[in-house]
């Protein structure tokens, strides 16, 4: 990722609390580590961050990162340990709000708008842009209530709640392995069943984007393997973005990926998140342009 950026409009941010609409970065602009390359084919990007630095208090933990993320992708986010991948993803729908001291600056707009700007509910944010967690965390309820709850206390409109938690236990390959005990507590369910329904429960509220951070990483192989079908056959329907450790499953998953490093700050000395390299999985895995991205894929492979 070089420096180069540009927007269509002069965009400068110094944090929360501000009025921000019609932002649109103009992505030929943005070149990749390659020079030959730019963003320009990321598809419809449903969201842009151009010039994004995430705070934690005076601590620099994301530093002017500017990338997309195009609609019906799957997009990866790799690197090292304390890289930033779980800041910027958080970041993504305003999770970061609820973290004290957290503070975003630059822009990180949702269909051309501002997300942080004064105006925006972040809840309503959220809604669209949900989220699963490491760590598979159902509610204390029953499978049916984990599915409802999202629609229940957003007061979305809904015809038949029974059909809807059917269809999206159907969607998240869950369905055939839980008809027939709805009513049980989820906590009976096993790891990788609990994820699935946490990723129902998350598209229950109909998203448009769905934010994983490291979503297998709890999981055993089969349990792993059955999220990576999911999230191909979830891809048609959402724009998704996850963040893993696991190389290969980047490559498998990702149609495009984003390799983050830890640098210490020229001024403080903390070791601060930036982007090294973005492009498509498969470039990125064969010929990336940053030794830096070559050394922590090599290192892996072996
Ligand atoms: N809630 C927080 N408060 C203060 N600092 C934080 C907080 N969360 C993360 N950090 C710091 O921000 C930096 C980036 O952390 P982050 O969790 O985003 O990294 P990561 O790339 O997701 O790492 P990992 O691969 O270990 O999950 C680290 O230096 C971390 O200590
Ligand atoms: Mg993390």
């Amino acid at each position: 990722m070089t420096s180069e950026t540009s927007t269509g409009q002069d965009t400068t941010h110094t944090g929360n609390g501000r009025a921000q609409t019609g932002v649109h970065i103009d992505p030929s602009a943005v070149k990749t580590g390659r020079p030959d390359r730019s963003l320009s084919d990321v598809p419809d990007p449903v969201i842009e961050c151009k010039g994004v630095d995430i705070f934690y208090g005076s601590f620099r933990a994301v530093s002017d990162v500017t990338m997309l993320f195009g609609r019906n992708e799957i997009t990866a986010l790799i690197g090292p340990s304390g890289c930033g991948k779980s800041t910027l993803l958080r970041s993504l729908n305003r999770m970061n709000d609820l973290i004290e001291g957290a503070r975003v600056a630059g822009v990180i707009a949702y269909h051309g708008q501002d997300m942080y700007a004064d105006d925006v509910d972040p809840i309503e944010v959220r809604r669209k842009i949900g989220m699963v967690f490491q760590k598979p965390n159902p509610f204390p309820k029953s499978i049916y209530d984990n599915v409802a709850y999202g629609p229940r206390v957003t007061g979305m409109k809904v015809d038949s709640m029974d059909d809807l938690v059917e269809e999206v236990l159907t969607r998240a390959a869950l369905w055939d392995e839980v008809k027939d005990k709805l009513g049980q507590s989820a906590y009976g369910l096993s790891g990788g069943q609990q994820q699935r329904l946490c990723i129902a429960r998350t598209i229950a509220t109909r998203p448009e984007v769905i934010l994983m951070d490291e979503p297998c990483s709890a999981l055993d192989p089969i349990a792993t393997a059955k999220i990576e079908d999911l999230m191909h056959e979830l891809r048609d329907d959402y724009t998704i973005v996850v963040v893993t450790h696991n190389m290969q499953q980047a490559a498998r998953v990702a149609d495009r990926t984003a390799f983050f490093t830890a640098r210490p700050d020229e001024q403080t000395g903390d070791r601060t998140g930036m982007l090294v390299e973005f492009d498509r999985t498969t470039v990125l895995f064969t010929k990336p342009a940053d030794k830096r991205t070559e050394d922590y894929i090599s290192g892996r492979f072996g």
